[in-house]
Formats: structure tokens, sequence, C-alpha cells
């Protein structure tokens, strides 16, 4: 029987809050700092904020005592890492830092006995993605990847449909993702332009799809072969299309007033607030022309990968695209499964301009075309697949992975949560993809990274 003293102590600890600290004060923090101030504040309570800007920090802080009534956070700079942990008892951290910094925080939590939740991509390459596992393995602590994506019901209806072996077994996938030139954009503005932070889009983007696949089919990569390139974003590429006026950035420059390219964060309060009012102490500039010189990601990659259960995918990932979606076919043994999606259909700007006369005379397209999944049975009739409609950030996924993180305890019968091997299996489709654009030759998955048993 339990002494009373054992009975007290397990009761001390059932009633007291997770303890979470966040790393990397950026836009994307909001989503858990806001979580944990708000819908989950019964679950867990946020202790620490870590970043190496003191000013994004305070910035956070000052708001959220605004907004939301809220004490500010104790913040700590990265070098007093190891001392947020032990000042504030921390059980979690949450990293939402720049992708070529996580394997730091991810490992160090580890290490300190603390589970950790981080942002995609869960690294950037094959040496800090093999650095990950082991500690895993090594301390045991639970790493979980947040993939929103998978927790959209659209997307989770595939799964379960695929699952259920509606199409038999899937045997080719054939994907196509789209990004405007608005999101698309951003990537071109910031530190993602430089592929050492974030592994270019193969990896910080296309981490999300790869994930989906993996996912959907229930297999991993084994061999992947790529082409990538710039292509149109980049100073060279503007130039070749004609264009004579550059600037660096879009603050301050008379150039930048009328570009459609251009972002302006003194007109947005929040943009000003966490990026134009910090810079002076990091040098991180949000805004950068995407026509600027020192671009080392690519726009357009278009990559073919062998699974291990010996489907085969052809992917192509396109960042300057007029509509933002995607498109993924599946080719079973018993039938096919489309899924079509279309997140914004256009981007306003100028008034259609075409070369050919008729095609000026064309009316725009008001209503685009909902998003769908269509079954269709070899030897039977096509059926549209309903799927709960969402609302909310990725699909209606942010909100559903929030429950899933914070409070947990659901059944998940589709295995949504993603653990550190899914992490880095879908990282690895891309970095194998990053290495073949360098090689021209197909690269084997194993080869670059062990996965401990
Ligand atoms: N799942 C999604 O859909 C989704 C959406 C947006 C962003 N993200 C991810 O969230 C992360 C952050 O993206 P963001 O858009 O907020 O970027 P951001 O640039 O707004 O924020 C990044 C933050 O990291 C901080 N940082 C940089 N170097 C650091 C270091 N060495 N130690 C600690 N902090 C450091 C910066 O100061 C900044 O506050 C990225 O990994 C990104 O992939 C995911």
């Amino acid at each position: 029987m339990a002494s009373k003293k054992t009975v007290k102590n397990r009761t001390t600890r059932q009633a007291r809050k997770k303890r979470y600290a966040v790393v990397g004060l950026g836009g994307r923090s909001a989503m858990y700092t806001r979580a944990l101030y708000g819908d989950y504040k019964a679950h867990g309570q946020l202790v620490g904020f870590c970043d190496i800007n003191q000013t994004r920090m305070d910035h956070w802080n000052a708001l959220y005592a605004e907004q939301l009534k809220v004490k500010p956070v104790p913040t700590y700079k990265p070098e007093d890492f190891d001392r947020m942990i032990r000042e504030q008892k921390v059980d979690a951290v949450i990293v939402t830092s720049m992708d070529r910094t996580h394997h730091r925080y991810i490992i160090r939590a580890m290490e300190l006995g603390c589970d950790a939740i981080t942002e995609k991509p869960m690294t950037v390459d094959a040496r800090k993605c093999q650095a990950i596992l082991d500690t895993q393995k090594r301390t045991g602590r639970r790493l979980t990847v947040t993939f929103n994506y998978r927790y959209s019901p659209r997307n989770s209806r595939v799964r379960e449909v695929i699952q259920s072996g509606a199409i038999g077994r899937v045997l080719s996938v054939h994907f196509e993702w789209l990004l405007d030139t608005v999101h698309g954009a951003d990537y071109f503005r910031r530190w993602h332009r430089d592929k050492r932070n974030s592994g270019g889009l193969m990896v910080h983007k296309a981490t999300h799809h790869f994930d989906l696949v993996n996912w959907w089919i229930d297999s991993h990569p084994e061999v992947v072969f790529g082409f990538g390139d710039l292509v149109f974003y980049g100073r060279e590429n503007a130039e070749e299309r004609g264009e004579t006026r550059f600037y660096h950035r879009c603050h301050g420059s008379t150039y930048a007033e009328n570009d459609p390219w251009a972002i302006h964060l003194a007109k947005n309060p929040k943009q000003k607030g966490l990026y134009l009012d910090a810079e002076h102490e990091d040098g991180y500039y949000r805004d950068m022309s995407v026509f600027g010189h020192y671009i080392s990601i690519e726009d357009d990659m278009a990559v073919l990968v062998r699974y291990r259960s010996g489907a085969t995918m052809s992917y192509h990932l396109t960042a300057y695209s007029p509509w933002e979606g995607y498109r993924v076919m599946f080719n079973g043994t018993r039938g096919r499964l489309e899924v079509f999606c279309e997140e914004k259909s256009y981007v306003s700007g100028a008034k259609n301009d075409f070369n050919m006369p008729e095609l000026r005379q064309l009316e725009p397209i008001e209503n685009i075309e909902r998003p769908h999944i269509v079954l269709r049975p070899l030897w039977g009739k096509p059926v549209n697949v309903p799927y709960e409609q969402a609302r909310g950030g990725h699909g209606g996924g942010d909100v559903r992975l929030l429950h899933d993180l914070f409070v947990g305890g659901r059944k998940d019968p589709l295995k949504t949560a993603a653990s550190h091997i899914d992490g880095a299996m879908s990282i690895m489709t891309g970095i194998c993809a990053n290495e073949s654009f360098k090689r021209g030759l197909p690269v084997r998955v194993d080869e670059l990274v062990r996965i401990p048993e």
C-alpha cells in the first residue's frame, strides 16, 4: 500500500501544471504562447522565453500584458538556456527559433531531462538530424514534431481512405504544391533565403508535404533524385527579364514604394514591433528584396522518390505561382484517389494584360473550385469523399494540433501525433533531394542517416 507521503507527492505532481519554455520568439511562437495563455491555461504554464533578441521577447511580454492581462514571463538569452531550465523548473521546451538552431535546443533540452516540442523542420541537414536521433535514444525523452497539416480534416480523411484499403496498395503518387507570390515570395525576403539557415524549401517547406506522403501511404523514403534551381527570384533572374531598378531592402527605399513585391514593416504595427524595432540588436532584416543578391535556395524543384513500400512519387514545388494550393493523386491496386485544394486562387494586382488580344477579352473566373477529394475505383463510378470543413490556420490543423500537444489522451487511430522518427523521415526526403541537386545522381536515405532501432 502506498504511504501517505507518496500519495501526497503524487497528488502534488498531478496538480502541478506542465511548465513550458519557448525558444525563438518570432511570428510562429504566438500560436503556442497564446494557446498557453488562453484555451490551454488549465493544462500548462508558460514559464520562460529564450531568444537572441531581447526586444522581441519584451515586445511579446508587453503585448500580452496589455491584451491578455498576464504577467511578463522571465526572459533569457541563449547562453542562459541551462539556467532557464533550472530556475524555471521547465518540463518541456517548445522550439520555434530559426530552423538551423532547432537541434541545439532540442538536444540540450533532452539532455537536461526535458521533453521537446519542435516546429518543423526538425532540423536542416543529416548531421544535425543524426545528433538529434542519437540524443533522443540516449536520453529517452519525448520529442514531438508539430506537423499541423496532418491534423487538417481534409488530410486526415485522405489517410483514413487510404488506410481503409479503398484504393488497395498505393503504387505511385503524383504531388504538386504551389506557393503564390505572397506566401512563396516571403521565403526570399529573410533568413530562409540562405540555405544554411533553412535547408532551402526542400527542407523548410516540403518537410510538411513529404511528411504527409510518409503518413498517408504509411512508408518511408528510400531513394531520392531531383533537380532544383533558382529560376525566378534573385537579382540575376530579374536582370534576365529586363529589370534595371533594384534595392536591398524595402524600408527606406523609394524604389520599393510601389513595388508589389515589397512589404512595408513600418505600416504594419505587428511587423514593426516584432522586426523593425528589433533589428538594431541582431541585424535581422525581414523585408529584403526578393530580387536581391545572395539567395542560395531554390524556387523550382522537381523530385522523384522511391519508398520502402515500393511506391514511387513524382513531386514538384513552385514558389512563384499565381495561386496557392496543391494537387495530389494516388494510384493503387484497386483505384485512384485525387485531392485538389486551392487555398488562394489568385493574388490581386494589375489588370490582366495578356499579349494575345483574344485572351484579354476573357472574363476572370470568380468562383474558384472548392477543395475536393475524389475516389475513383477501378471498374466503378467516381465518388466525392466528404470531409469536415474546418476553420483556422493550415486547413484547421493548428487548433487540433494544440489540443493534442497540451491536453493529449485522445484515441489516435490514424497515428496523427508525429514523433522524432517522423520528423527525421520527413526531412530526409528533402535533405537527399538537396544532395541530389548537387551530385546530379540519386541519393539513398540510409547513406546519410542511421535511424536508431
Ligand atoms: N508549422 C507551420 O506551419 C509553421 C509556420 C510558420 C513558421 N514555422 C516554423 O517556426 C519557426 C519560426 O518561424 P517564424 O516564422 O516565427 O520566424 P521568425 O523569423 O519570425 O522568428 C524566428 C525567431 O528565432 C530567433 N532566433 C534566431 N536565432 C536564434 C538562436 N540562435 N537562438 C534563439 N533564438 C533565435 C529570432 O530572433 C526570432 O525571434 C521556424 O522553424 C519555422 O519553420 C512553422
